[in-house]
């Protein structure tokens, strides 16, 4: 195993999966699986624990009554006729080995004594800190008693934490997760495309965000990647606005920004469009400058290029174009306009896994082959903003497409989404 290989020998790792979040009172959020939990086991179950080992030890199983030897263990609740008739299926511990591929599997209450007794001799303990500490529910009660001894274990052990590692091996997708990937993609397109005909002055934004995510659903998606931003109007000014609770006006344009997730994998897309059916001069103007942008950098993303030079190049077109063209005074005020980068990393996690950085002993901003990444360019102007020409208030246009790099290029995943302005006129015509 990869993970395995990375933290070396004298090292073993317990990676926490997540615990039930709660909503309100004895209610709890639906569950979502830790990222790099599932990464390692794709188990779907909370309140586990996967303990690797560099090598085969001699374990006592007490449901099998005997001893096996085995590296790896996935620590989980095990069957529960009653606890499954409220929470659905279990995996028992028997079945683990076939189900998920982990050797063996063992009751999650015996982890605190496992970590006790058996993993003293290794030097380094790698885990997921975040998780760990985010410990909810039974498994919080299970854990404390690791926890409370962290003190004891911290001069035996070197505590590491897992997710950049993990996150790294991440970064290169396997053949299985692009499809993934591209199934939440051909999802969200369905839900995209629906809408067009749909769109209408005097909407409310959370009756497209409806339509949206039921087609989402409709056609077998998991979830929806995060929350469904539609914002019209300077609403769009907005990055992360998803209360969707504005009247959609006449005239203006609307920023979707939506994905699907399919079996945990994720899209991210981005749409903008004129609620009336038409773009008006200056709107026309900002999406042919963000447009230009997102489809140059598309076409200069491939393998070995760095990904912070792609986002400055793009920044630097959009401000050459506004300011040739009078909508700005300065060119290097763009980032009050521009507001957030090109884009990031795209998988399990909807900004995944690592960021793209260049550290002094090795360069993950470089892109490789096989990552997928969004391109995501946009343009904000509020509506009070003084220092742009009056027609251009209240503009928001972001054009955001999901990207496979291969070794010569790339593949744009979400190219079936249309963003040619005058073929999105012409679909909105009717
Ligand atoms: N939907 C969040 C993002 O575009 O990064
Ligand atoms: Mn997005
Ligand atoms: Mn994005």
């Amino acid at each position: 195993m990869k993970f395995r290989k990375t933290i070396g020998k004298n090292a073993a790792a317990i990676i926490f999966s997540a615990s039930p979040e709660r909503r309100s009172f004895d209610e709890t959020h639906r569950f979502k699986q830790n990222k790099n939990f599932f990464y390692l086991t794709g188990f779907n179950q909370p309140n586990s624990a996967l303990v690797i080992l560099p090598e085969d030890i001699s374990v006592d199983f007490p449901y099998m009554n005997r001893k096996k030897k085995v590296s790896e263990i996935l620590f989980t609740q095990g069957s529960d006729d009653f606890a499954e008739r409220w929470e659905g299926k279990r995996t028992s511990f028997e079945q683990v080995n076939k189900d998920v591929g982990v050797e063996a599997g063992m009751p999650i209450y015996l982890l605190d004594k496992f970590i006790s007794t058996n993993l003293r001799t290794y030097r380094y303990l790698y885990t997921n800190i975040d998780q760990l500490i985010n410990l909810r529910s039974e498994m919080r009660e299970v854990m404390l008693g690791f926890v409370d001894k962290l003190r004891l274990h911290s001069v035996s052990h070197i505590f590491c934490d897992v997710n950049f590692i993990i996150g790294t091996m991440r970064k290169v997708k396997h053949e299985f997760e692009v499809n993934q990937i591209k199934r939440a993609i051909d999802i969200t397109s369905k839900g995209f495309s629906g809408l067009l005909k749909i769109i209408k002055p005097g909407m409310m934004e959370y009756q497209v965000q409806a339509e949206l995510e039921k087609i989402y659903r409709s056609y077998g998606a998991t979830d929806i990647a995060y929350s469904t931003i539609v914002a019209s109007g300077n609403n769009a000014c907005y990055l992360h606005y998803d209360t969707n609770g504005d009247k959609i006006s006449a005239g203006d344009l609307m920023v979707i920004d939506s994905g699907a997730e399919f079996n945990m994998y994720n899209a991210d897309v981005t749409r903008t469009f004129p609620v009336s059916g038409r773009f008006n001069k200056a709107q026309r103007f900002i999406y042919d400058v963000v447009l230009t942008a997102n489809k140059e950098c598309i076409s200069r993303a491939r393998a070995g290029i760095n990904f912070r030079e792609l986002s400055a190049f793009s920044e630097s077109l959009i401000a050459n174009k506004l300011f040739r063209a009078g909508v700005i005074k300065k060119n290097n005020s763009i980032k009050r306009y521009t507001m957030h980068s090109l884009g990031h990393g795209l998988g399990l996690d909807v900004h995944d896994a690592v960021p793209h950085v260049k550290y002094s002993d090795v360069d993950y901003d470089k892109l490789i082959a096989g990552e997928v990444i969004t391109i995501e360019p946009g343009l904000y102007f509020m509506k009070n903003d003084q220092t742009v020409p009056k027609q251009f208030r209240g503009i928001g246009v972001r054009i955001e497409d999901d990207i496979l790099i291969t070794k010569s290029g790339c593949v744009n995943l979400t190219a079936g989404i249309v963003k040619e302005p005058d073929e999105i006129e012409k679909l909105m015509a009717g």
